[in-house]
């Protein structure tokens, strides 16, 4: 497959052990399709962006909004869920790299 033959090449090649958690974490959100409810890019769509709210919340409420999630209100709790919860801090360092304009939409992170 694929994505996991580029999960495993990213993981070999480390460019830089920070630059590795980036693109496992650009690979998770992308394997869980959060741009099914939150839109190309993740920039809103049925669902809030998400780049958005790495602008405005802290660090903590980033990662309480996934891992908890608010399922009444259509977003999933992703803790438990190996693939998010073994990432979690490397999204939200996605995120908020994308937010402050460090990252580009869509690239892989250094490989744009
Ligand atoms: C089934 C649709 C769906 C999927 C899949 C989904 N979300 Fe959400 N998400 C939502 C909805 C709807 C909200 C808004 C909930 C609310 O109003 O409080 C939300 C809210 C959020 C928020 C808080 C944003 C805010 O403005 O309150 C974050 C962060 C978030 N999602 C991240 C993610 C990530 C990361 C993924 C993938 C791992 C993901 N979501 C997958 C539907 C989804």
């Amino acid at each position: 497959m694929a994505g996991v033959s580029l999960f495993a090449r990213a993981q070999t090649q480390t460019p830089g052990a920070a630059d590795a958690a980036l693109v496992d974490a650009w690979r998770a959100v992308r394997v869980a399709d959060c741009a099914r409810c939150h839109g190309k890019d993740h920039e809103g769509l049925a669902a809030p962006s998400i780049v958005g709210f790495a602008r405005t919340q802290s660090r903590e409420r980033f990662i309480a909004a996934i891992l908890d999630g608010n399922p009444q209100m259509g977003m999933p709790a992703y803790r438990g869920n190996p693939l998010i919860e073994n990432h979690i801090d490397a999204i939200q360092r996605y995120f908020a790299a994308r937010a402050d304009g460090s990252l580009a939409a869509g690239a892989m992170p250094g490989r744009e």
